[in-house]
């Protein structure tokens, strides 16, 4: 396994440093944006949370897919540590800094643009929270899969796949419409 091109030890490296870049680039244009005027450090703080957004929910819904073939391969498997190497790179790589950039930028625009008032707000906030249980839970399975504990059915993960996605179309139209 440490000779897979894909999921050896230089490959996890690769992966690192690119999300370090990343965080990097996204870091130093969050400190420019004290050059620019308060209208246009809105709209790209408002960028720079829905890249965040897109980032995280990518993860939530690519995850119970991993689970579902990592459930078919066989314990102790060449395979099933490439999808233990794999949910672990997706989960630390991509998912907590992405969940992270999106919690601080979005508690900011709420502090700073709405004073933290409005129902649409409110519901939105308590969607999020419901969001973050959710990877809390895929956080966990991927450290039990990790120790050889299979959870779930591929019909449980399939439904699964299902709760990031409704709670996302009603944090959207939350935000967007903003009904109340
Ligand atoms: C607790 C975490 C979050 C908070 C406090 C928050 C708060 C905010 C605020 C205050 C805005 C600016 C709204 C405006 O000025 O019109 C915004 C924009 C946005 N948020 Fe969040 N957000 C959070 C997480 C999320 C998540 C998880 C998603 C998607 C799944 C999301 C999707 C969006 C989108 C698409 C916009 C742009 C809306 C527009 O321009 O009309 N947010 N967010």
């Amino acid at each position: 396994m440490a000779d897979d091109p894909q999921i050896g030890a230089p490959a996890g490296r690769r992966a690192r440093l690119r999300a370090t870049a990343a965080l990097v680039v996204f870091a130093v244009a969050i400190v420019s944006l004290a050059l620019v005027s308060p209208d246009q450090r809105y709209l790209w703080l408002k960028a720079l949370h829905v890249i965040a957004v897109i980032s995280w929910m990518a993860g939530l819904l690519y995850m119970p897919r991993l689970f579902i073939y990592h459930g078919d391969a066989p314990k102790g498997s060449v395979q099933a540590k490439t999808f233990s190497v794999m949910e672990q790179r997706l989960l630390k790589v991509i998912m907590n800094p992405a969940m992270m950039l999106s919690w601080m930028l979005g508690l900011y625009l709420a502090y700073s643009v709405y004073g933290f008032s409005g129902g649409w707000l409110h519901l939105k906030i308590v969607a999020v929270m419901a969001l973050t249980a959710v990877h809390v839970f895929f956080s966990r399975t991927v450290d039990a899969f990790a120790r050889e504990e299979y959870r779930g059915t591929a019909r449980f993960w399939r439904l699964m796949n299902e709760v990031p996605t409704l709670l996302m179309i009603v944090i959207v139209i939350l935000v967007v419409v903003k009904p109340f």
